[in-house]
């Protein structure tokens, strides 16, 4: 199993580049996002986590709460660190921390050709595909 930690920031935070440069490199740079749409007003909002190995940086996602229920945005792991369970590990421990703090629901937008990642992690899929960026999505949800 790999070592997965996660290292909780806001927005002012000095570390806060890091989460620029992963959504950069895996928004932008690999699935062709415009920059202009990797950030907005609600990253002053979120909670935002880093995610490491031990060591390095694998990826970033951010936390948006709204009263019991959290919607995770931007999940990214660099390409290098893929399908070694950090993602999958990731979504476990925020699942633990946001039930202890009193959330009962993380909501999300996945990415449709991503969605099997999500189920693997609990979710299930709600509604229809819908269109962000030019590309489909569709509503999932996890409730604990
Ligand atoms: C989607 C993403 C976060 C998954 O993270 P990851 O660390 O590679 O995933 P894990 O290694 O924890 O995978 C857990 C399980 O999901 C599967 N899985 C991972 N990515 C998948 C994908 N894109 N499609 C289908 N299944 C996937 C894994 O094979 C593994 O399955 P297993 O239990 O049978 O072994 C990562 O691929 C990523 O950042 N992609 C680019 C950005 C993106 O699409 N973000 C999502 C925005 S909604």
């Amino acid at each position: 199993m790999v070592e997965t930690n996660l290292l909780k920031l806001n927005f002012n935070d000095k570390d806060f580049s890091h989460v620029r440069d992963i959504r950069e490199s895996v928004f932008h740079d690999e699935l062709g996002i415009s920059k202009q749409e990797l950030f907005d007003k609600n990253d002053e909002l979120c909670d935002h986590f880093l995610i490491f190995d031990g060591q390095k940086i694998v990826g970033s996602v951010r936390m948006l709460s709204m009263e019991k229920i959290v919607k995770l945005e931007r999940m990214a792991i660099l390409k290098d660190f893929r399908t070694k369970n950090y993602g999958r590990n990731c979504i476990l421990q925020l699942k633990e921390y946001y039930s202890k703090i009193g959330f009962s629901q993380i909501i999300l937008d996945s990415i449709y050709s991503v969605r099997e990642f999500y189920k693997k992690c609990g979710f299930i899929e709600e509604g229809n595909v819908f269109q962000r960026v030019g590309i489909d999505h569709i509503r999932m949800t996890l409730t604990f």
